[in-house]
């Protein structure tokens, strides 16, 4: 390690309670983009369960100008204090004092997004994890909670409305055409939920009243020209409260729900005490310029970070290792929500279509982590698919394996316990345990073992005795410092399918009656063996229904039990899989014929079960969508030994192409009969119709017939919104025909004004699998709307070119990676999170050839020689190499 790369690692195990606690924070901020003050009083005392005698007060400060500092009234003499790069020192303090600060910090140089910044015609903030330290000194950490009372000061003009946490409790004037607005918190919180926003907003306000008749006012504040975008947000908002209240009994706690949207924004959403900062992408909607799926994702993020205020925000982590003890647990919440909202089977389809395509990935390369993690250098790489959405399935698993009025309870008991307090994962884990009377200590390793366990399933039927028997092993591949797993404790939901497709008794050898179609096995051994009896055929099992678990299932189906599962079982997930399963074997096996140079040909009975699907008029048209939607190119690649981008793309494109040809009429039909029958509205409950249609365009469109780009163009001229429009001119993206330039122009032209839209048309391109995508790619960064301060237009660009766009990242010529690595380079400067954040496609360097391997590395060498590399990117990429 070179010294200017000599990061300090945190880990779990070092951790000690704070030295000193902060009972209250005052703050004034002069508001200014350029310069802002900040003054701070801080209520200190030394804490009673610190570890040993409280030597030194440190406070944690960054990017700061320290003005004054005063302790107890009186200015500090600079012998009693030190100022080092990323501390305030004080070595000796009384016990319990006031000590007040003057800093100075300019928003407007803050292109990293941490802290408060300047986002369009506003100031804001974003201090998780570690950005309130680049406000003021304090001691920035989750398990020091304070009451805040907040002073915004800024003109009058340029700043008319002023919000931050909590209430409004005094506004006033004052010279020089400024103007000031008081806020006070009464909830005691962690630094990381302080928000201030200052700037020229408008709001649309409405009302809630809670379940004990309290009433709230729900205020989202935008800009002027997006006020018409935002109904569906304020809707989803008040569903998620009322949802919440029914399936949880959890009522808001504050007088005003504020919600702001701001164009630059690392992540998705913040859940900040009373003030929620949203990315504007999560907020904003018209049917002109959101798709389905855009009103879909902005109910969830407005759903997710209402659902913080009780798991994240009233009980909050104790430390940063416990993360998904607010975040997987939302996640869990925002998921079920959204299941309530919708087609529940098809949500869970999409929530592990994801899991599977990139968390399955992350746990198996060198940055695989647990959902607790044990070490980190920078705390902002560990919001990752690990803690996030593996950490929504352990919850699962939980409220899988005590029921649902057992989760219930657990939940009950962890609010009633914990309310007001910063805990551990152990907490909730211990309280679902006492309230379901279980030992859920096994249970922990998912917390703290990482990798994807693979279940491993042979079965034996006797006859004779009418016995079956389920053998199921488990197992879990080495992770970085992990070399050997125990087994997990985990649910595995099944049943058993006669030849017909009935579904059978679930009776296990010593049990009397039960009479049970589906049951949730328990697996805590390494090999497990469950004897059924009475069983009168030899019959075809269901596994892992409803995806009871994140592991990967191996069982040796036959084609024919396959489309048995496909076409009958109970379970929509179980028939979903099994669909995906027989596409990955015929993908998987054409990548096989085309690397060793055989032709490829589409196997006759995989394009009649294909038919039956397509034209199986009983089937729910969002769920059909699903079910004929091969797996990604991504997803096939985790099954190879070694990718081969090239063969995955040929060999998927090859499938599509020849359904696409050979069911033309089908297609068209299917599609003729998902017509818009009058104008589109986003909750006609039609989506999974539009969804349909759009498949079956884009099925159409594969092979590159003329009529089916006039159709494609049709649609792309006549759609009267954003789905329709975006579902023509994906697939126009993608062909290399003289109709592609010209919708690209016209939908520009178009919607140059909108920054949501231009997002979606620079992704197109960077998607787009033709052979001169890179050198478009690289053109579009000298557009003049393409900014590297703008997270998401980086994303829309960089970003879907590297991770969604496998075929052309990976070119065998290694300019793919030339340009990441320089993209990450420009970046690191500007925002070392999004730099760290792109650095990814790298970590699986070693799942490619040989060839690959080395051009991918010399970029990650290339990445860690710059001069100043930011700690996150630093971590990532040496991690990775
Ligand atoms: N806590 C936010 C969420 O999950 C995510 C976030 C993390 C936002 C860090 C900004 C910075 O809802
Ligand atoms: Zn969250």
């Amino acid at each position: 390690m070179s010294h200017t790369h000599a990061h300090v690692e945190i880990r779990r195990e070092d951790y000690t309670p704070p030295d000193y606690l902060i009972e209250t924070v005052e703050l004034r901020f002069e508001l200014d983009a350029e310069t802002t003050l900040v003054s701070s009083r801080l209520a200190l005392h030394a804490n009673p369960d610190r570890v040993g005698r409280a030597p030194e007060l440190r406070l944690d400060g960054e990017e700061l100008k320290l003005i004054s500092l005063q302790l107890d009234g009186v200015e500090l003499a600079p012998e009693r204090y030190r100022v080092e790069e990323k501390h305030l020192v004080i070595p000796d303090p009384p016990e319990r004092f006031i000590l007040e600060a003057v800093t100075e910090i300019s928003p407007a140089r803050n292109t990293a997004l941490s802290g408060l910044y300047v986002s369009g015609p506003m100031l804001c903030t974003q201090c998780e994890a570690e950005g309130f330290r680049r406000i003021t000194y304090f001691l920035d950490r989750p398990d020091v909670m304070a009451v805040y009372r907040v002073t915004l000061v800024a003109p009058k003009s340029k700043a008319p409305v002023l919000l931050a946490n909590g209430n409004r409790i005094e506004t006033g004037e004052l010279p020089d055409g400024r103007h000031y607005a008081t806020w006070l918190d009464p909830f005691k919180k962690p630094s990381y939920l302080f928000a201030v926003v200052a700037g020229d907003l408008v709001a649309l306000n409405d009302r809630f009243t809670t379940m004990s008749g309290r009433k709230i006012n729900l205020e989202l504040y935008v800009e002027q020209k997006n006020l018409g975008k935002c109904d569906h947000a304020m809707a989803s908002l008040k569903r998620a409260m009322r949802w919440d209240e029914e399936k949880f009994g959890r009522e808001y706690d504050l007088d005003t729900y504020m919600i702001v949207a701001v164009d630059d924004f690392n992540m998705g959403a913040m859940e900040n005490k009373g003030l929620n900062v949203f990315n504007s992408r999560y907020v904003l909607a018209s049917p002109e310029t959101a798709t389905d799926d855009d009103y879909q994702a902005i109910e969830e993020v407005i759903g997710h970070e209402y659902f913080h205020n009780w798991t994240g925000n009233r009980i909050t982590c104790r430390d940063w290792f416990q993360l998904s003890l607010k975040e997987g647990l939302t996640i869990y919440r925002d998921q079920e929500f959204s299941a309530d909202m919708q087609s529940r089977p098809v949500k869970r389809i999409t929530d592990v279509r994801l899991l599977r395509s990139s968390q399955f990935a992350e746990d198996a390369g060198p940055l695989a982590h647990p959902v607790r993690p044990d070490a980190y250098l920078e705390i902002n790489n560990f919001y990752s698919m690990t803690v996030y959405h593996k950490g929504g399935e352990v919850i699962r698993m939980l409220a899988t394996l005590l029921g649902p009025d057992g989760f219930r309870k657990g939940m009950d008991l962890y609010f009633e316990r914990h309310d007001g307090q910063a805990v551990r994962v152990d907490e909730f884990v211990q309280a679902m345990a006492d309230a379901g009377g279980r030992d859920l200590g096994q249970f922990m390793r998912w917390y703290d073992q990482a990798g994807t366990p693979v279940l491993t399933v042979t079965d034996h039927y006797d006859a004779a005795t009418r016995s079956y028997q389920l053998i199921v092993e488990q197992s879990c591949p080495a992770t970085p410092n992990q070399p050997e797993k125990k087994p997990f404790h985990l649910p595995l939901a099944m049943g058993l399918l006669d030849r017909q497709g009935r579904e059978l008794p679930l009776r296990l050898s010593g049990e009397t009656g039960g009479d049970s179609r589906s049951r949730v096995l328990e697996l805590r051994e390494a090999q497990e063996t469950f004897t059924f009896t009475g069983v009168p055929e030899k019959p075809v099992p269901s596994l892992l229904r409803n995806y009871s678990a994140p592991v990967k299932l191996r069982y040796d189906y036959t084609e024919e039990e396959l489309v048995l599962l496909m076409t009958h079982d109970s379970d929509p997930f179980v028939r979903w899989e099994a669909g995906q399963v027989r596409a990955g074997q015929v993908i998987l096996d054409l990548v096989a014929d085309r690397q060793q140079g055989r032709g490829m040909a589409l196997e006759d009975s995989f394009v009649a079960a294909f038919r039956t699907l397509l034209t199986d008029a009983k089937q729910d048209r969002a769920f059909l969508a699903e079910a004929l939607t091969l797996p990604a190119e991504s997803y096939l690649a985790e099954q190879m030994e070694v990718i081969d981008p090239d063969a995955i793309f040929e060999a998927r494109e090859f499938v599509r192409a020849t359904l696409g040809t050979r069911l033309a009429a089908e297609f068209q039909q299917t599609r003729a009969a998902c017509a818009p029958s009058g104008p589109y509205r986003p909750d006609d409950g039609l989506s999974g119709c539009r969804r349909l249609r759009n498949l079956c365009l884009s099925y159409l469109m594969a092979p590159g017939s003329q009529p089916a780009i006039d159709a494609a163009f049709g649609q792309f001229r006549s759609a009267d919104n954003m789905t329709d429009s975006i579902g023509a001119l994906m697939p126009l993206a993608g062909c290399d025909c003289p109709e592609r330039g010209e919708a690209l122009r016209m939908f520009y032209e178009k919607w140059k004004g909108d920054r949501g839209v231009v997002d979606k048309w620079f992704t197109l391109q960077a998607t787009s699998r033709l052979p001169g995508t890179l050198s478009e790619v690289i053109a579009l960064l000298d557009h003049p709307d393409f900014e590297f301060t703008n997270p998401n237009r980086v994303r829309s660009l960089v970003g879907a070119f590297s991770q969604s766009n496998q075929v052309r990242f990976h070119d065998a010529s290694g300019a793919g990676y030339r340009f990441l690595a320089d993209q990450i380079l420009k970046l690191n400067t500007i925002n070392p999170q999004i730099a760290a954040r792109m650095v990814t496609p790298f970590s699986r360097w070693r799942r490619f050839d040989a060839k690959r391997q080395e051009m991918m590395k010399k970029e990650l060498e290339r990445i860690l020689a710059e001069p100043g590399l930011a700690k996150d990117v630093y971590e990532i990429a040496a991690k990775s190499v």
